[in-house]
Parts: C-alpha cells; sequence; structure tokens
C-alpha cells in the first residue's frame, strides 16, 4: 500500500470533542490536514467550535501557524454525522475512558471508513491489544496517546497492540513529523504504555511521602518543579544520569530501591478527595484549595506557560548537541 505525507490531501477525523478532541483536531488542522471532527454528544457541537478557534487564535499570536484561524477553520467540518469519516486516511478516538462506550464508537467508525484507515486510540491506560479485540480490522488499530495541550505540545506515544501492523506504526511515526511531535514508538504493548508508567512511579511515592507523614503535599510539589522541572523538557532520565554521573545512581539504588513504595491499592488521600466529588482546578477541590479564581487562573497559566515550554524546546531539541555540531562544522567550511 503506497502511502503519501501530503498532508493537504488526508483527512484526518477526530471522534469526541471534549478537552483533548478539540486540541488533536487543532493540532492536525495546524499540520494541513483536512479535519472531519465527529461530537458523539450534542454538548460537543456546542464548545467544540470555540475552543478549536480560541486554539487557532492563540496559535496565530504565538506565531505557531503562518495562516489566519479562517484557513484552518475552512478546512475543519464539525459534525455528529459519522458518515462523513467515510473519507478519513486516519481517525482518531477521543471519547471517555470507558471501554464499552470506546467499542461501539470503533464500531460506527468501521461501519464507514475504509479498511486500510487507520484508526486510533488517544486512551490513557486501556491496552491496545484488549481495545483491538473489539474491532473488525485489528492490524490498522493503534494507541495513539497525546499530552494536552496536543496542539502545542511535541509528546506522541504510537502504541502497537500485539494485533497492529508494525509498518503501519512506522508510517505513523513518520508522520507524525509533520504533526510537529517527537514521537516514540512503542513496538510492544504495556498498561500505561511509557510516561503513564514513569509517572505513576512517581505519583505512587508522592502518595506515600504525603501518607506516612514525611512531607506535605506543597513541598512535594515544590521539589518536583524545582528538581525535575528543570531538566526534563531538555533531557529524559538516561541522558540525566549520564550528565550527572552514572556511578552514583547505581550506588544510591542498592540502598533505595528496597525502601520506594510499591504499594497497589489506590492511595486514601485521592480517594477521599474523588468521592467527596473533587476534580481539581476543573471544579476548584483537589489536593490543594482554591478560590474559583485561582483555579481559572491555573487553567489560563497552564495554556500560557505550554506555548513558552514549546518555545524552548524547539531551542533545545532532543539533538541539540548533533545539531550544534554540525553547525560548528559548516562555520568552518
Ligand atoms: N485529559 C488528558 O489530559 C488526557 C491525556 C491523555 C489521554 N486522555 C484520554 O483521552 C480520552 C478523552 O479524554 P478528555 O480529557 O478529552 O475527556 P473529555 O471528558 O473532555 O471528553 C470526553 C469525550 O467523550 C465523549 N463521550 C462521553 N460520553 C460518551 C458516550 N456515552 N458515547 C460517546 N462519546 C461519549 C464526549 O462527547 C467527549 O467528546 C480519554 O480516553 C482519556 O483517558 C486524556
Amino acid at each position: 500500500m503506497k502511502r503519501t505525507f501530503n498532508t493537504a490531501e488526508m483527512p484526518i477525523g477526530v471522534v469526541g470533542l471534549g478537552l483533548m478532541g478539540c486540541s488533536i483536531s487543532t493540532a492536525f488542522l495546524m499540520a494541513g490536514h483536512p479535519v472531519v471532527a465527529v461530537a458523539p454528544l450534542p454538548i460537543d457541537l456546542e464548545h467544540a467550535l470555540s475552543r478549536i478557534t480560541a486554539h487557532l487564535v492563540k496559535s496565530k499570536e504565538e506565531g505557531l501557524v503562518a495562516n489566519e484561524p479562517e484557513f484552518y477553520l475552512s478546512r475543519l467540518t464539525i459534525t455528529d454525522n459519522y458518515q462523513l469519516l467515510a473519507p478519513c486516511k486516519i481517525v482518531v478516538e477521543c471519547t471517555i475512558e470507558n471501554l464499552d462506550i470506546k467499542k461501539s464508537v470503533y464500531q460506527k467508525i468501521e461501519a464507514v471508513v475504509s479498511p486500510d484507515t487507520v484508526i486510533g486510540s488517544n486512551t490513557s491506560a486501556i491496552p491496545i491489544s484488549i481495545l483491538q479485540t473489539h474491532v473488525q480490522y485489528p492490524r490498522r488499530f493503534f494507541g495513539l496517546h497525546w499530552t494536552e495541550p496536543s496542539h502545542t505540545t511535541r509528546f506522541l506515544e504510537i502504541i502497537c497492540g500485539e494485533a497492529s501492523d508494525i509498518a503501519l506504526g512506522e508510517w505513523l511515526y513518520d508522520l507524525s513529523h509533520y504533526w510537529e511531535k517527537e514521537p516514540t514508538l512503542v513496538k510492544k504493548d504495556i498498561r500505561g504504555f511509557i510516561t503513564n508508567r514513569l509517572m505513576y512511579a512517581m505519583y505512587r511515592e508522592a502518595f506515600h511521602l504525603v501518607e506516612g507523614g514525611y512531607a506535605t503535599v506543597e513541598d512535594i510539589d515544590r521539589a518536583c518543579r524545582n528538581n525535575a522541572g528543570v531538566w526534563m523538557t531538555l533531557v529524559g532520565v538516561f541522558r540525566w544520569m549520564d550528565l550527572t554521573g552514572v556511578p552514583a545512581y547505581h550506588t544510591v539504588m542498592k540502598d533505595l530501591f528496597p525502601t520506594l513504595s510499591n504499594s497497589t491499592e489506590v492511595p486514601k488521600l485521592i480517594d477521599d478527595i474523588v468521592k467527596a466529588g473533587g476534580k481539581g482546578v476543573a471544579n476548584a477541590h483537589g489536593f490543594h484549595e482554591y478560590t474559583p479564581e485561582e483555579a481559572k487562573l491555573w487553567e489560563e497559566t497552564y495554556v500560557e506557560f505550554s506555548y513558552e515550554i514549546r518555545r524552548l524546546a524547539q531551542k533545545y531539541p532532543a539533538d541539540v548537541a548533533k545539531r550544534k555540531l554540525r553547525e560548528k562544522e559548516n562555520k568552518s567550511k
């Protein structure tokens, strides 16, 4: 099957226009794809256009795109009609984390698209090998795991399930560079994929420290911000150990690993918050206390920050040292 990277000729579908479906649709529009955005619930039809427009306006203001929002909006169709997905070469499902709902959405998608259309799920943690048992053609089914806001972040995990065609996964990997991603191809499915496994190991330890009375939520947040927060946009954990001296980590691991939490229970701290209806800044009830105004300001600040950190990440790409070397060589020629 011959595939092309002419994004203008490659319509993409997004099903589910909540928080992430809107920013994923924006990312595809910014990359030059026509987008068919399907609203499974009427509420999505009410807010999707204004959310996507706001992302495009801000992206133009921040210099991420050359064209005015109208240019991209003219290539966007928002609809509740799954039939309009028929010409799409890729469809990304972005509905809530519920297997039955995702299953019914796949049936609707597969009823209209061609058998070689790639279907991706933005699931946070349902194994792709499980999801793909519920589709007609599992070889074209992948995890496509984004992080919010998808149109500014460089993160994308492409996850192959047991039945996925790895060559198609490699095709998605290449194509996603056109979406301005620095993708990761997960060739063997594992629950939580890569980043959620790393992050949940850290969340578990954070709960262990608070519940054991070692430190407060505020202190742990401050430690994350000022330690890992300083280097994580430049390097990952392995290059960090390279940068700061590998033997020291080897020594510490021997004594520290046996003391880390390996609890398999959901921590009481988060259980209490969720049972009391707390959602975090979304309703001003979370691990920290917020007034409604403060919660709104945190949301706005995160959006503002996401554009700044993107600029910084672009200044220091993953291959920054190689690039600097090339620049030096070119200068000396
Ligand atoms: N929020 C994040 O930061 C994040 C990060 C990575 C992955 N994800 C994953 O992305 C997916 C969507 O998350 P979100 O944050 O955009 O959620 P959201 O709540 O903002 O949107 C959920 C979407 O699901 C749809 N939906 C709800 N009930 C439905 C039903 N009965 N039938 C069909 N569709 C229904 C809604 O119409 C909406 O479009 C989830 O699988 C989530 O785990 C979220």
